[in-house]
Formats: structure tokens, sequence, C-alpha cells
């Protein structure tokens, strides 16, 4: 098990995952994952989440070595979204004295990915701000519907002043991945949690009434320090403000014209002053990555060549993208990019 000290009598039990081809399916991860778990020892233990089903033995090993003898009291599930939830069931069978924690939401949903009969005894339905001991240790439990699902919470530790905060502030990459925290963070937030910045926005305010030391996410590294740093960056990035100046050139080319001319438009842009231009091949590089830098900087150019009267598939696969996490475009060459759109999206 990984050596990540958050404190004595909260230790890390997560797994890395380094060989899964796509996250979700679509998002290439090339230094991997974390799927992030942790167990509070105190008089009562609790085990906050599990791990994806990719990690099982692993975690489990983890589990039992952090436990020892003892048995874990409760499970808290913090969002049943598989690569976290994937081992609920499992658990629950091996203790069958152990207490799932939850909200109204957790449990109406759970039998959905479940087979298992969870009588009213296991189960410790908690509501906003309700308290739960352990002991020394105390957890608060605050809805954070659709941050990034519906049933998601979020914990705080009252004692140790450590917020437990399922997706928020996740990043793509493994623990043992020493990269930048923002543009994996930013790429995992744009493309996964972009979408509902209002319920970012509404958590973000919650959290501010905290006292935070510590933000244990369910994925990537525990942050300690500079935490408004981080807090920043989500406040920026839930509000659908550009982050940075910069013209982002999204081309969907066939024969290769059509990225010719976007590189020459490149080259002037640059020689007319323009701090940082970037073009995207919609066709070959990551989608994921040209969402990002979308939302990232200040100006969007779409370039597409037209395609059995419409625009490019990869074009129209990236326009998707745009709607489906709600960018907000407020430029007027938009009204001549429409006529590229396929009435399927002119609401975009
Ligand atoms: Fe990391 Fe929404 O699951």
């Amino acid at each position: 098990m990984k050596d990540i000290t958050i404190s004595d009598s909260i230790i890390y039990t997560g797994v890395d995952d380094k060989t899964i081809d796509l996250f979700e399916s679509q998002y290439v991860v090339p230094n991997g994952i974390s799927y992030n778990s942790y167990i509070i020892l105190d008089d009562k233990t609790a085990i906050m989440d599990t791990v994806d089903k990719r990690g099982t033995s692993e975690w489990l090993a983890n589990v039992k070595n952090t436990l020892g003898d003892r048995k874990p009291d409760y499970l808290v599930v913090s969002h049943l979204e598989p690569d976290h939830a994937g081992n609920i069931q499992t658990l629950a069978e091996m203790y069958p004295d152990m207490k799932i924690v939850g909200n109204a939401k957790t449990f109406a949903m759970i039998g959905q990915f479940f087979d298992m009969e969870l009588s009213d005894d296991k189960k410790v339905t908690v509501g906003e701000g309700d308290t739960l001991e352990l002991g020394s240790h105390t957890l608060q439990f605050f809805m954070a519907p659709m941050v990034h699902w519906p049933e998601v919470m979020v914990i705080y530790e009252q004692s140790e002043k450590v917020l437990f905060s399922a997706d928020a502030f996740g990043k793509f990459g493994a623990l043992d991945t020493d990269e930048d925290w923002t543009c994996e963070a930013r790429r995992y937030y744009m493309n996964i949690v972009g979408k509902y910045g209002a319920p970012v926005q509404a958590l973000l305010k919650k959290a501010s009434t905290l006292d935070i030391q510590t933000i244990c996410p369910l994925h990537g590294p525990i942050l300690g320090e500079d935490l408004g740093y981080y807090i920043g960056k989500y406040q920026v990035w839930s509000s659908y403000e550009p982050e940075d100046e910069g013209i982002v050139i999204a081309c969907a080319s066939i024969h290769g014209n059509t990225m010719e001319a976007c590189k020459k438009f490149a080259e002037i842009l640059t020689e007319k002053g323009a701090k940082k231009v970037s073009i995207f091949d919609l066709a070959r590089d990551d989608m994921a990555e040209a969402i990002e830098d979308a939302f990232r900087y200040d100006t969007l150019v779409l370039a597409a060549a037209s395609y059995d009267g419409g625009a490019f598939p990869c074009m129209e696969d990236f326009l998707y993208h745009l709607k489906s996490i709600d960018i907000r475009i407020f430029d007027i060459c938009y009204q001549h990019i429409r006529k590229l759109i396929p009435n399927s999206l002119q609401s975009f």
C-alpha cells in the first residue's frame, strides 16, 4: 500500500490503475487514474468509499492491512458511480454487521447497481448537516447533488478539518505520477464535471463556511497546502468565465486543406500579437484536451470541412460535447458558424 499520510487515524487505502485504456470508456489517461478510499480509525471505524472493481484485490488487502483485527462499523458512500462504489456489495458480504451510510438518494439508487438486500438496520440515512460520531472524530454530511451524480455528498471531518470531497478536486493520473495538478485536474473537471457549474458553485458556498485544512478527493492527490489555489481554480471553472486569454482553433479537416487554412490563420493571429494560439486537429487530437482548452481560453474558432450536408463528423462530435457540458459562447461569429451546425444542435 502506498504510504500517503493524512494523519495517524485517517489512512489512505486507495489504489492506482495504470492499465486502464480509457477512463469512463472515453478519456485517455496516459498516467492512469487513482481510485481513492480512506479509513478513519477511532472508537468506531469508517471506510470512506470503495474503489473500482478493477482494483478490488489490492484495495481489500489495503483495507485488511489497515483494519488489522478490527471490523468496519461504517461504509460511507459519497458517490455511487462504479469507479468508487464497485465493491460495496463485496464489502457488505464480508462484514455483515457493517452499516452503510448514505443519503436518501443513495439508498434510492443503490438497487440499480447491486443485487443485495439491505435491511433498515444496516442503513444510516443522513441529510444536510447531519453528524455521525466515531469517537474523537465527527463526520458531518453536506449534499452535493450533480457534482457529479444526483446522490453525491461530501463529508467534513470536524476534528482534523478534512473534507472528503467526492469527485470534486479530482484529477486524472495515478498518485505516483509526478505532474502538475492543474492541467489534468482541469481536463478532468471540464469534461466530467463541467456541465454542473451551478451545483459546484453551491458546493463551494457550503465549503466556504468550513475551516478546511485537507481535501481528500476520490481521484488524484490529497491536497493539504495552498487550498486557496485549488478552490480558486474551481471558482473560475464553475463560473464559465474564461481562465486565460488565448485563441483555440478547432479544426475538422478531411484532406488537409482546412488544416492548412487554420495554420495560416494561426500564423496571422500570432503576427498580429495574439498571446496564445493553439490548434486542435479534431480528427486526431485528444477530444477531451480540445474541450478543456475551449473552456480555458476566451476565444474559440471553429473550422470544418462540409460533409454529407453538415459539418465533418469530428466537428459534430466536438459541438456535441460543447453543448452537453453547457459551454457559454458570446461571440458574433457564432451566427456564421451556426449555418454549419446540424439541426439537432441548433439550440446550442
Ligand atoms: Fe469518479 Fe463520478 O465518479
